[in-house]
């Protein structure tokens, strides 16, 4: 059968809604469209009866031992500003550094460096040459003064996973909060705030086949409760945390999408590994001068990230116009900067540049994964000679 063109191999950036997903959110739009704190009739009732479902699913797809830990946001940005901004603004005057690693995404590290214009002090925490954050150093960097460390659970352009239970044992031990931003774990690898320890964790719908503007923060709820300074104010809706109309059908397509991610979780994951090897081996075996970026033995499933010695990213891209594809060496605001993770794990700025993310997903399989190596390896040797 031919090919059907473009590839889309940018699963990172976003991910298509599952059918099923769209399937599940139908009935919210038109039929049960009520407003979900509307409690003096059926429709709010059907609505807040949808939401409380969802809720459930959630908190269990995490191991949150308590639907209310979730509370719905509009996306990963909105939660890491969430568990960020209004961790600090609500302990202010008690304790005032923050740590993050430096391959955090932008939605992280930028609301660490608001916080700092505001007074906060900021450790930024390197990596290794695979983009691991040592235990220790998360260790070292702690004062009685830290109040929360941050540290992704998967990145988004190298797929590094981290050690997540052991900064959180340190951070116990030490009675500092830890918050995750896990918008690129959740639905790829077993996710479980209990046995990780974490206190906050972000995530949202739109990389797990679900739709786009709808996230959610998980805030655990004991030891002692952890108060956040809501970023938006109005009917205190979820616990007053963050007010706005829920958005039922988003909400209800999280969910399925989450449900859909995790019954299939171990499968898919071991599936697109064969197809991230099949891609690594293909192009290592053609090409001279390419080196795999982040750790080949901690990653995402999902996730190849390969720099090409003496080729402009950015060239190959244009080469190979019918793959969807992103350069490692673009920024999440387009910026043209050279990708501040490639560069925290020790590349130069020409390597960064020369870098390729492949975000392997759902709908991708053998054949695609064969014909793109094969495109990009006479891309590749053409742009050389
Ligand atoms: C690790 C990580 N954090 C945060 C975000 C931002 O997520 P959202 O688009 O849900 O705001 C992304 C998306 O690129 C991401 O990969």
């Amino acid at each position: 059968m031919a090919l059907k063109l473009p590839i889309y191999l940018d699963h990172h950036a976003t991910t298509p809604v599952d059918p099923r997903v769209v399937d599940a959110m139908a009935p919210y739009w038109s039929d049960d469209f009520g407003n979900a704190s509307s409690a003096g009739h059926v429709f709010g009732w059907r609505a807040e009866e949808a939401v409380a479902i969802a809720r459930e699913r959630l908190a269990s797809a995490i191991g949150a031992s308590d639907p209310s830990e979730i509370v719905f946001t509009s996306g990963t940005t909105e939660s890491d500003n969430l568990a960020l901004i209004g961790l600090a603004r609500a302990q202010r005057g008690r304790r005032d550094h923050l740590i993050a690693s430096a391959i955090e995404h932008p939605a992280v590290l930028d609301a660490c460096r608001f916080l700092a214009g505001e007074g906060f002090s900021l450790t930024i925490l390197p990596v290794d040459g695979d983009g691991l954050v040592d235990p220790a150093a998360v260790e070292a960097a702690l004062t009685d003064r830290t109040l929360v460390v941050s540290v992704m659970a998967a990145n988004s352009e190298i797929g590094t996973l981290q050690p997540i239970e052991e900064i959180c044992r340190i951070c116990r031990e030490r009675d500092v909060l830890f918050h995750t931003d896990a918008a690129q774990a959740v639905g790829k690898i077993p996710v479980d705030v209990q046995r990780w320890g974490v206190d906050l964790l972000s995530m949202c719908a739109h990389k797990l086949y679900g739709p786009k503007g709808i996230g959610a923060l998980y805030i655990r709820k004991r030891r002692p409760r952890i108060a956040l300074q809501p970023l938006l104010h109005g009917g205190g809706h979820e616990g007053g945390v963050r007010s706005g109309t829920l958005p039922v059908p988003l909400i209800v397509g999280f969910a399925r999408a989450v449900e859909l991610c995790l019954a299939d979780l171990d499968a898919e994951a071991a599936r697109l590994t064969a197809l991230r090897e099949a891609l690594w081996e293909r192009l290592s075996g053609a090409l001279e001068g390419v080196a795999c970026n982040g750790s080949r033995a901690r990653r995402l499933p999902g996730n190849l990230n390969v720099s090409f010695a003496g080729v402009n990213a950015e060239q190959l891209l244009v080469a190979l116009s019918d793959v969807a594809l992103s350069t490692g060496s673009a920024c999440a605001s387009g910026s043209g900067e050279p990708s501040h993770v490639l560069q925290a794990l020790g590349l130069s700025e020409a390597v960064a540049r020369s870098s390729l993310r492949f975000g392997i997903g759902r709908s991708n399989d053998a054949e695609e994964i064969e014909w793109v190596a094969g495109r990009l390896v006479e891309a590749v040797v053409a742009l050389r000679g």
